[in-house]
């Protein structure tokens, strides 16, 4: 794939080799307990404490070989794992093995298109944020899809499961019987610019669709707004269930609740758009049919832009959790999270949603508290980890990881418009 400019790229296989052999052990013992528990809970396949024990051998000093254990252990040790875990796997759809069928299938199928991570070196940019080539970054991605799913998949937390009534909280009184699912979700400050978003569904996509359900997240909204809400919208305003999720899904400035309310309600549907409030469509008849077309085959459609590359707007500590370094996504313009369309099939429940809800379920990944908001900083020299654009950076990242060299074919082909601060009283319209 990209990203292979290093000229100082060590040698990692031999770095791990002498004190591996302990950790590589380990962690196919605690593989194969962890695909059996996994069995048993019905709810992770491939999941564990392979990534506790990863990140403790990461606190020894090795972090760095996170990935590379991970992938030299699950080379190693395919016979094993055919034995006995994956016997029990086998008939699933989420198989590592299924799950990298699929990917090397999306990865192949489709035609290359304009755009993709730069090729231009950071010794040439023009602004401290826009995406690079940093030429000695020690540490490049593998170029087998395979190997990057897995290192994604690791990073599975198997808490989750745990949290399985907070995820039926979410979807409960919701039908599954429509084929797209529109959703968003609001707290009061962003009232009025809901209102607009509202207006601009009704005016622009609804007419355009049939078969689909509206659905809006109260995360905080004023009982007054909520009652109002709820008559004009022409959606289900549904209740976010704060009260069963660890404390850190209460700080609504993580955007913890996206992932899970994406996450949970994916199930119910063919297609999830997902929008911000500031969201507004604006696009014909047949690139919405293209759009959904796109999505179906390959995933997912979101929007990755060039204006700010992933390493300077996401904070070091995110990447130490993917078991990466900042500068390998040096190249890649960062997506907007505000919106996008999401296909249910396993590979994007599996390999795409679990991996980002891990993240927001995680302390130092997702909701990094003393993050800067703000990436405004545009003096040179460059610097990584300026900001942190929570959700949206970890999505970014897993989505990189997965589609590589080949990002813009689950870009959009058309740009959605996002207009903070767009705001309109309508529910007015029939309370007077
Ligand atoms: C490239 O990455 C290395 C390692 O992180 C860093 O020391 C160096 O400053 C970076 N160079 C540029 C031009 O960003
Ligand atoms: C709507 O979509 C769902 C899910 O795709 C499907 O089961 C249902 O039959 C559709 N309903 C109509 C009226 O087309
Ligand atoms: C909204 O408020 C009105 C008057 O206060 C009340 O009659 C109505 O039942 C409320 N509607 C909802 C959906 O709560
Ligand atoms: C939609 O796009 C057209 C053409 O670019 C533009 O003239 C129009 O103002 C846009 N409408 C909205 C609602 O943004
Ligand atoms: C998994 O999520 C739980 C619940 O939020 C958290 O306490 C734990 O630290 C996470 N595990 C890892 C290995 O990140």
């Amino acid at each position: 794939m990209t990203v292979t400019k290093g000229c100082s790229s060590r040698n990692k296989t031999t770095m791990f080799r002498p004190k591996g052999m302990f950790n590589v052990l380990v962690v196919i013992t605690v593989l194969l307990i962890t695909l059996q528990s996994g069995y048993l809970f019905g709810w992770w396949p491939i999941v564990g404490n392979e990534q506790a024990q990863l990140v403790q051998s990461g606190e020894q000093g090795e972090e760095k070989g996170r990935n590379d254990i991970t992938t030299k252990t699950i080379e190693k040790n395919k016979a094993k794992e055919a034995g006995s875990a994956r016997a029990v796997l086998q008939t699933d759809d989420n198989t590592i093995e299924n799950l990298a069928v699929i990917l090397n299938k999306k990865l192949s199928d489709f035609p290359s298109e304009k755009g993709g991570p730069t090729k231009k070196l950071c010794d040439r940019a023009k602004s401290a944020s826009e995406p690079c080539v940093n030429a000695t970054c020690p540490t490049m991605f593998s170029s087998s899809p395979e190997i990057r799913l897995k290192q994604i998949l690791s990073t599975r937390n198997e808490s989750l499961h745990s949290f399985k009534s907070a995820m039926a909280e979410v979807t409960r009184g919701v039908s599954a019987s429509f084929k797209y699912m529109l959703v968003s979700a609001v707290s009061a400050n962003h009232y009025y610019e809901m209102q607009a978003m509202v207006k601009n569904v009704h005016t622009h996509l609804l007419p355009r669709l049939t078969n689909f359900t509206f659905i809006i997240f109260d995360l905080g909204l004023t009982p007054l707004q909520r009652n109002l809400t709820e008559k004009n919208c022409g959606c289900t305003v549904l209740d976010y269930p704060f009260d069963k999720l660890p404390a850190l899904f209460s700080i609504l400035k993580c955007y913890t609740w996206k992932p899970m309310i994406i996450r949970s309600l994916i199930e119910k549907t063919e297609f999830l758009v997902w929008m911000d409030s500031s969201v507004r469509w604006n696009r014909t008849a047949q690139s919405l049919d293209s759009l959904f077309q796109r999505c179906r085959e390959r995933g997912l459609q979101v929007w990755f832009g060039r204006i700010g590359s992933v390493a300077v707007h996401t904070e070091h500590d995110m990447f130490r959790f993917y078991g990466d370094q900042p500068c390998q996504y040096d190249p890649y313009g960062e997506m907007h999270g505000s919106y996008g369309v999401y296909h249910n099939e396993p590979f994007v429940r599996y390999a795409v949603l679990d991996p980002w809800l891990s993240c927001a379920f995680t302390r130092r990944c997702m909701c990094l508290q003393n993050a800067k908001h703000s990436c405004a900083r545009k003096t040179l020299p460059r610097r990584t980890g300026v900001c942190h654009r929570f959700d949206q950076s970890s999505l970014g990242i897993i989505l990189i990881k997965l589609y590589g060299s080949r990002i813009k074919l689950i870009n959009m082909n058309t740009q959605m418009e996002v207009h903070r601060g767009d705001n309109a009283k309508w529910f007015g319209r029939l309370a007077g």
